[in-house]
């Protein structure tokens, strides 16, 4: 054989073997997977999936996903089988889940529907990405799923994601979207940032207002900046059926939904709506729905109206979201109004507080009681632990982890959500390369897959009050859905895996020689990811946040 053609042959073979050996990629990376040499499971139109009862609502996103028909009755003989086994428990926790290929079929067993659901989404990765396009036909037919032994099982029980439709309004039919994307990445907590000073978004029966006021402004800062106005009008809100219908979808996809409703501060488009819950007794007091990004002075005011208005709100939302958490956000309130407002300093002098500070953790207080009185936990931003923080808060640490490891002391559970890290609306590349900066961008691929969640300095006996983390889609900067997914894939990809897999797998290397094989599915299901650079891991990419 000439030379030539040797070399040929050989890097075809190496091919081949790199093929059949190769792990498959996966992401986030399985707790344990081994590939095994047996046959490869064939699915064609034929395949069956048998589900047990309980297992039902995977079997459906399945069938709907793949194109497979549900068999319900009869022994289970090949095809891939979902089972749910209360007595995995032990071995698998709650989310875990196993997975058994080979000639004959597949089997993906889980103590809990969840498990089971994140094994599909596993079989989901195994098989190849034309499949998003329409199932087992888009991949003409036929697909083959390697033989592989999967044990998994996540590494937080909290691994979320923030979508901010309160400076730019998302559709239903985007925010699914978004959803979709998540449980292909085995995402489990959408956290909605319901309403913020530039817009409120969820319909409140009782104060009609909202949304025919607040959910509407007149104009928004020319795209990138925070100096020109677009003059373009603005807005959107969600009636209760739709919140409804998304939370439904979510939860057919094992993704709870934390709504986010903003008080003190971030609170103008309520406030303009109805300005009597302001401190109308303030100099220059003139709400408005807000058309440029920043903080903004407008704080609730603390009178009997007030408290009546978030009792009543809390009461709609309550009855919206079935979800343990309710975020009351609690972060960038300025204190200027109430320092300056008769009834907030006579308030203040009434009930002993000190400060505005600690009026501030009198208002958290206060909502804190009314949720769990309802059976509900509140979670805050960090600034709820100025003027000390409230029993049973749990605590997301956006400005820095320290605040975290103090609250994690203390008894709290906290969130892991630092600007440092999990910003996903920073620009991810060079301002040359995107146009520009945004926050304490640019924050790489690269640096939010070194996240760790868990802070080194975190005693052991207070490690499990770290619940997780998750990625902040703040949307300032994230003018339509093509921006949202650009910014959010694949950073997100990455800190899907932080808070899945363990933290020994955790290699970088590995991540980008899997990646390709995600984006791919990506292109098929049609996301506006944003491609990795061969700069991006650069070391002038790789810049420190701060
Ligand atoms: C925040 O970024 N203000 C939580």
């Amino acid at each position: 054989m000439n030379p030539f053609r040797f070399g040929l042959a050989l890097s075809v073979a190496t091919v081949l073997v790199a093929k059949l050996f190769a792990a498959p990629a996966i992401i986030p990376a399985p707790a344990s997977l081994r590939v095994t040499d047996g046959a490869p499971f064939v699915v064609t139109a034929k395949t069956n999936i048998h589900a047990a009862a309980a297992a039902t609502p995977v079997a459906n996103w399945l069938a709907r996903w793949s194109g497979l028909q549900i068999v319900t009755s009869g022994a289970a003989a090949g095809g891939i089988t979902l089972a749910i086994e209360p007595a995995l428990r032990t071995e698998l926790g709650d989310e875990g889940y196993t997975l058994s290929s080979h000639a004959d079929g597949v089997t993906i067993r889980g103590a809990t529907a969840a498990g089971v659901f994140y094994g599909v989404q596993t079989l989901r990765q195994l098989l190849p990405p034309d499949m998003e396009r329409g199932g087992v036909r888009a991949a003409g037919g036929r697909a083959e799923v390697p033989a592989v032994e999967i044990t998994d099982r996540p590494r937080f029980g909290w691994r979320g994601a923030l979508l901010d439709v309160g400076r730019h309004f998302v559709t239903v039919a985007d925010v699914k979207r978004f959803l979709d994307e998540m449980a292909l990445h085995k995402l489990n907590v959408f956290h909605w940032h319901l309403t913020e000073d530039q817009g409120w978004r969820i319909e409140i029966k009782k104060y009609p207002r909202l949304t025919e006021i607040g959910a509407w402004r007149a104009s928004s800062p020319v795209a990138g900046g925070n100096k020109a106005d677009d003059g373009v009008p603005h807005g959107g809100f969600y009636t209760q059926d739709e919140i409804v219908e998304v939370v439904a979808y979510a939860a057919a996809r094992f993704i709870r939904v934390m709504p986010e409703i903003e008080l003190p501060g971030h609170s103008a488009a309520a406030i303009a709506s109805y300005p009597q819950l302001g401190n109308d007794d303030s100099p220059g007091y003139a709400p408005t729905v807000q058309v440029r990004w920043g903080v903004f002075p407008y704080l609730y005011a603390p009178k009997p109206e007030t408290f009546q208005f978030l009792d009543d709100v809390f009461g709609e939302v309550l009855a919206l979201f079935p979800g343990e958490f309710v975020h009351i956000g609690g972060d960038e309130a300025k204190k200027d109004q109430w320092n300056v407002s008769p009834t907030a300093q006579a308030f203040i002098k009434a009930n002993g507080l000190k400060d505005a500070h600690e009026l501030q953790s009198w208002f958290i207080r206060r909502t804190e009681s009314y949720l769990s009185a309802h059976g509900r936990r509140l979670v805050g931003w960090d600034e709820i632990q100025e003027g000390g923080l409230a029993a049973g808060a749990t605590m997301m640490a956006w400005r820095d982890v320290k605040w975290a490891i103090a609250a994690a002391r203390a008894g709290h559970d906290v969130v892991m959500t630092p600007t440092s890290h999990t910003y996903l609306d920073y620009n991810e590349g060079t301002t040359e390369e995107e146009g520009e900066k945004i926050g304490r961008g640019p924050l790489p691929l690269k640096k939010v897959y070194s996240f760790e969640p868990m802070p080194a300095e975190l005693e052991p006996q207070f490690q499990a009050h770290v619940l997780g983390a998750q990625g902040q889609l703040w949307s300032e900067h994230l003018q339509g859905w093509p921006k949202v997914e650009f910014r959010a894939w694949p950073r997100l990809s990455a800190l899907a895996e932080v808070v899945w897999s363990p933290r020994e797998k955790r290699d970088y290397v590995d991540f980008k020689a899997r990646l390709p094989a995600l984006l791919a599915r990506f292109d098929c299901i049609g996301i506006n990811y944003r491609r990795p650079r061969a700069t991006d891991d650069a070391p002038a990419a790789a810049l420190p946040a701060k």
